[in-house]
């Protein structure tokens, strides 16, 4: 008889199959897969699936580049938790794949204290890629100030960022350290909250020359194709869907006018 050749199970992750399984609307899947975009911000509505998306972005990241660190900056303890709720909902989603490349999720509080400055909450995914060794990818949520944006290292994510505290002061702190490694990027997410905080200016193009703060990170753009396919539920009829690119980040406008 005719021996059957043997199948390795193969560890390596599976391209592209997050979105669907996790049932991304267009314009989630286009942030989920973007993994080239140096910043990316996110000038969402309210409740269209700003944080699942980054939480879905996060997993994928670390499943994808066994052993990275993605740091959250939160504005509220609340808001840190949802976050990492999030990310458990992506992982429970995504249960079959991470089985079978054999990857373990495990959730920590390591925070001292309920203060919010102490804050820090970890996603911890272990893989074993194709090499053997095992490693351990993190998801960290921290509390949103200068001291946590000065000390990341990684990708990083800041969640509602148009209400963060002293937004100025974390974007200075954190987008050095972005400009000089082109491998980290970074996902700004929020709903608009007024004129005087960061997030409007980095959303709105035009408004101030500060927005070249974007121009020190990677340049490569990879744009979702602009037009209305990117509503999604959610979304008024008469709120606009509309993508802006620039030389150096990508802002995408959605919901809002
Ligand atoms: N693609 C999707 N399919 C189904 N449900 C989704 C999808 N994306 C998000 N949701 C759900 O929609 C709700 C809102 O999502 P989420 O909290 O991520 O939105 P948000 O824009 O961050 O909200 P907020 O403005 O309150 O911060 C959640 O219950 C979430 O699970
Ligand atoms: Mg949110």
């Amino acid at each position: 008889m005719k021996k059957r050749p043997r199948i390795h199970k193969s560890r390596r992750i599976p391209q592209l199959t997050g979105a669907s399984i996790l049932k991304l609307r267009p314009y989630q899947a286009a942030v989920f897969r973007d993994n080239r975009t140096g910043i990316i911000v996110l000038h969402w509505a309210r409740q269209i699936g700003k944080s699942f998306t980054l939480a879905a972005w996060a997993v994928d990241r670390v499943l994808k580049n066994p052993g990275r660190l993605v740091t959250v900056l939160s504005n509220s303890r609340e808001n840190g938790a949802e976050f990492v709720q999030k990310c458990g909902e992506v992982c429970t989603l995504l249960a079959d794949l991470l089985k079978s490349i054999g990857a373990e999720v495990t959730t920590q509080d390591l925070s001292p204290d309920l203060s919010l400055a102490s804050m820090r909450l970890e996603i911890r995914i272990k893989t074993t890629p194709d090499d053997g060794i095992e490693r351990i990818g993190r998801i960290k949520v921290l509390a949103a100030n200068p001291r946590t944006a000065r000390g990341f290292s990684g990708d990083l994510i800041l969640d509602e960022f148009a209400f963060h505290e002293d937004s100025a002061a974390i974007w200075e702190a954190a987008e050095p350290i972005l400009a000089s490694n082109r491998d980290f990027l970074c996902r700004i997410a929020s709903t608009g909250n007024g004129r005087h905080n960061l997030f409007y200016r980095l959303a709105m193009p035009g408004i101030s020359p500060n927005q070249t703060h974007l121009s020190a990170t990677n340049p490569a753009i990879v744009s979702p194709s602009p037009g209305g396919e990117g509503r999604g539920e959610g979304v008024r009829s008469t709120d606009r869907c509309r993508f802006r690119t620039r030389v150096t980040g990508l802002v995408q406008n959605i919901g809002n006018t």
